[in-house]
């Protein structure tokens, strides 16, 4: 549309008014009020899409998550160290924020030069000179043997996904250093901080001066919410609802994001107003394609474009006569500095003379007037789009916020827009006639990035602190390799103890014995009752049996098991339990039958048969008065009788472990141990026990009562949410959760099933998933929230699988022992909630058995029938010995 051949048409027209002839000229370089309207209403469309995860891969503006959460509330403080690197000028700086509540700033800086050859070279060698630089400065302010957090004001587009991580995306302005694209710019200076071994800085925020300067300002105006920069380069940032942002997790609160804005238009939506001239400096810049809308705005450019319009005109006879020089024939020549000089009111025209002059040029006044309105259109285009872009932002802003008047502060740094004479104030207005719904303040950030930066780095340093707190206690948690394997010693001389006839009564692993002789041998048939109570659900089962090892067919119902059932009298609970037997039995169509009945109690018993069991003391939840002491046998019993309905013939009374280690070695005759992780867990072992036993035969299953209640409490899924929660309100306290308040739900006992344990610690859920089971549970809880919450629950649930398998290492490797085997192939029977439902606990077991019993080859199997089955098999079992024993 500027085709040569339509100049010569305006060469005539153009001799008039030098003014004119330029805005004739650089007629698509004016941009009209509905053009703005239109760049703007792209600019927000852009700023959707960058937003999305579904099209950010594809955006040009990509929207940068900055993880700078808050603007500063002033309980910021400390002492930091500050890099400033990517503007005209990199600085280092110390800067003294005072202590809480007097709101004082200290700073002191050093400028260094960075040449191209820096600049362009070797990545390695640019942040070896960044690190030479900053022990330089710490050298000459004598803080060498300080230890200082350091905020890194870094201003190129990179992708965060922590605040102490940026991997490049790509470089801009007038840096391209090789081998830095694509990598983390943290860890690359980090690298090159090594080779100062005498320096102590902790590299905490990577910050970019759009961030900085919304922070600096915001330190002085709470109401600053936007930073922009029209410098070297021009971007803009601004706090956008978390929910909005679908590349980072959590809805809650807001989020600075750093939209980096140059990049508009890099996939051609702006084609319809780059001029020629636009095109041509772009095609002699150093990322040509790049940071398209940047190129038309920022100070780095826009002296290069009054030259080539310039140039053109000379070209095309308009200006100087005809006559270019050789300087105006050089790339770079005229500088925004330039620019700017040119366009100051009063000495404007005595300054465009000058520079004309030294550029070699011989300008007429009319020339010098014409130069100047070539000035005033290419920075007044950079103003109106800057302007475009930012009255979209603002009007984004107000719509978040669902206001219908938005009253905002916008905090503003850069060359072009601290040192042009006009811009400042075409922005402004600008900015108002586009957005008419925003009260805005521009605040001139007056310690650059510097300030703003670091108040970032303060956050991090407060969050820091913080970290190491939770970290100290969840190290309470973590086990050593030795930390285990005196677990599994002091596990292994407990086992002994707990056997011996002499040391029985004192044990705290008490061994005991279950009256159960044989494993089922696949003869067994019939029809069976069993019950199963004690772990999360009570049910009845019918059990048949045909010959053959997998010929047999269960039938089961759960009931529920009122809690003022549990706690009120033993009676009531065993009324309870035979009417769910005759439900049961109606159900079945079995009403009246004789049946044998096999009951699985899962409760500490003192058994002295296999149908006598006294019970030790109720747990989990039970307390049923005038049970403890009794045989649960007889109390069944009596209440069958109380009835009056049927007659059932209690053959045999069995722990869930022993009910598990049966189911599983009905398949596996390997299977010698059962174990239950569940809402408690206990493990049984079959081994040869030296107590007097009252029945023959060489092995008999003796029940661990693993319930040393130090160990059970640290293993099992009932007690590890309690853990769980202790430590929760242990942190709460320190004010490292929940904002420092202990709910009425936290302080609730038992609030953690293992349920929610598993569902929180799986590895499927996104945090905002887990946020939502705590908020369910009753807790309210951010979404930082969720993630310690998370780690707590790790840290406690590994302890208690280390745990258990530093005990089963011990009782695997005194099998072995016994039966004077170098190597021991065995398996072992698995049930309980924990074991099945949590995503890392029975993997968790497995290794650590495996590290701590290397000589054992042991094989987990879960049982899939419960113990309900095994409580029949025991039945029968029971029930051929009983035989044999009549037949003797
Ligand atoms: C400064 C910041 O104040 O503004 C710089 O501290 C930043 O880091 C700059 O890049 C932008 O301006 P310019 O003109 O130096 O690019
Ligand atoms: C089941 C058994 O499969 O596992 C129960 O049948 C046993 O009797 C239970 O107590 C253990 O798991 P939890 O987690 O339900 O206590
Ligand atoms: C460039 C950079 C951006 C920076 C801006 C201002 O656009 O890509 O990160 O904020 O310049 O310095």
């Amino acid at each position: 549309m500027f085709a040569v051949h339509l100049l010569a048409s305006y060469l005539t027209k153009l001799k008039e008014d030098p003014i004119k002839k330029v805005d004739r000229f650089l007629y698509h370089m004016r941009l009209s009020d509905e053009t703005l309207l239109e760049i703007m209403a792209r600019f927000q469309a852009e700023m959707e899409k960058g937003l999305r995860k579904d099209t950010n891969p594809t955006a040009a503006v990509k929207m940068l998550p900055t993880f700078v959460r808050a603007i500063p509330d002033g309980s910021e403080h400390g002492e930091f160290l500050s890099l400033d690197l990517g503007g005209s000028k990199f600085r280092v700086s110390k800067v003294q924020v005072s202590e809480e509540g007097k709101h004082k700033v200290h700073m002191e800086s050093q400028f260094y030069p960075v040449t191209g050859e820096i600049t362009r070279g070797n990545g390695s060698q640019l942040f070896e000179y960044v690190a030479d630089c900053l022990a330089d400065f710490m050298e000459a302010k004598d803080l060498k043997q300080k230890e200082l957090p350091l905020g890194f004001t870094f201003s190129f587009p990179y992708w965060q996904t922590k605040l102490d991580e940026g991997v490049l995306l790509s470089w801009t302005k007038k840096f391209k250093a090789r081998g830095v694209q694509d990598t983390d710019v943290v860890s690359h200076l980090r690298r090159a901080l090594q080779k100062h071994p005498d320096l102590h800085v902790d590299i905490l925020a990577l910050v970019s001066d759009t961030v900085g300067t919304m922070m600096t300002c915001a330190y002085d105006d709470p109401y600053c919410e936007v930073g922009v920069i029209i410098g070297t380069g021009s971007n803009a940032c601004y706090m956008e609802d978390m929910s909005n942002i679908d590349l980072v997790e959590g809805d809650e609160g807001r989020m600075c994001i750093n939209t980096e804005w140059g990049a508009f238009g890099d996939d051609g939506v702006l084609e319809d107003i780059r001029t020629e001239f636009d095109r041509e400096l772009d095609l002699g810049s150093l990322h040509p394609g790049k940071q398209l809308f940047e190129k038309m705005i920022s100070g780095l450019y826009l002296g290069e474009l009054v030259r080539l319009i310039l140039l053109k005109m000379t070209r095309a006879g308009l200006l100087f006569g005809g006559k270019a020089s050789c300087a105006l024939h050089t790339k770079d020549k005229i500088e925004t500095r330039h620019v700017a000089a040119m366009e100051k009111y009063k000495e404007g025209l005595a300054n465009t003379k000058e520079i004309l002059t030294n550029l070699g040029l011989e300008p007429s006044e009319a020339d010098c007037a014409a130069v100047q309105q070539v000035c005033t259109i290419v920075s007044f285009r950079s103003a109106n789009l800057c302007a475009a872009a930012l009255a979209a932002i603002l009007t984004r802003l107000r719509e978040n916020k669902k206001l219908v008047r938005l009253r905002t502060t916008v905090g503003v740094d850069g060359t072009l827009y601290k040192t042009h004479p006009q811009y400042p104030k075409r922005l402004h207005k600008v900015v108002r006639k586009l957005a008419p719904n925003c009260d805005v303040r521009f605040l001139l950030s007056e310690s650059g990035s510097t300030k703003g930066a670091a108040m970032v780095t303060a956050v991090a340093s407060r969050v820091q602190a913080q970290r190491k707190q939770i970290d100290e206690v969840l190290a309470l948690f973590q086990l050593t390799r030795d930390n285990l394997v005196d677990v599994k010693n002091r596990m292994r001389a407990e086992l002994e103890y707990g056997l011996k006839k002499e040391t029985h009564p004192m044990a705290t692993v008490k061994m005991l014995p279950t009256y159960v002789c044989g494993l089922p041998d696949g003869t067994e048939k019939g029809k069976f009752l069993a019950l199963d109570l004690g772990g999360t659900n009570f049910r009845v089962l019918l059990v048949k049996f045909r010959k053959g090892r997998s010929s047999v067919r269960m039938y089961n119902k759960i009931f529920a098991i009122p809690l003022e059932i549990m706690q009120g009298t033993g009676e009531e609970l065993f009324d309870h339990i035979v009417q769910c037997i005759a439900d049961f039995l109606d159900y079945m169509g079995l009403k009246g039958a004789q049946l044998p009945l096999g009951f699985t109690f899962s409760f500490p018993c003192r058994q002295t048969s296999i149908d006598k069991g006294i019970l030790v003391e109720w747990t989990k939840g039970f307390k049923a008065t005038d049970c403890e002491g009794e045989d649960v046998v007889d109390l069944l019993r009596e209440a069958i009788k109380r009835r009056n309905e049927f007659d059932l013939d209690i053959v045999a009374l069995v722990n869930d472990t022993v009910g598990t280690m049966m189911t599983c070695a009905h398949e596996d005759p390997k299977c010698e141990i059962g174990l239950i992780a569940g809402s408690t867990e206990r493990g049984v072992v079959r081994m040869a026990p030296e107590l007097e036993s009252p029945m023959p035969g060489p092995l008999m299953p003796v029940l661990l009562q693993l319930g040393d209640p130090q160990y059970e409490k640290m293993t099992s899924g009932m007690y590890l949410g309690e853990i769980v929660r202790q430590i929760l309100i242990d942190l709460t306290k320190q004010g490292l959760l929940f904002r420092g308040h202990i709910s009425e739900c936290l302080r609730t006992r038992g609030i953690f099933e293992t349920k929610f344990l598993s569902q929180i610690e799986s590895d499927r859920l996104a945090l905002l998933q887990v946020r939502a089971i705590l908020q369910q549970l009753g807790l309210d809880s951010t979404c930082d929230d969720s993630i310690v919450v998370k780690e707590v629950c790790g840290a406690v649930s590994r302890r208690a699988a280390q745990l258990c398998g530093a005990g089963l290492a011990a009782i695997v490797q005194k099998r072995r022992e016994d039966q004077g085997l170098k190597h021991l192939k065995i398996t072992v029977g698995v049930d309980g909630t924990l074991y099945k439902l949590h995503p890392h606990f029975s993997q968790i077991l497995q290794e650590t058995v495996k590290e701590l019993a290397p000589e054992c080859d042991v094989t987990f199997m879960l049982s899939e029938d419960g113990s309900g089955k095994g409580a029949a098999l025991i039945t029968v079992v029971a029930q051929r010995f009983r035989q044999l024993q009549k037949e003797n």
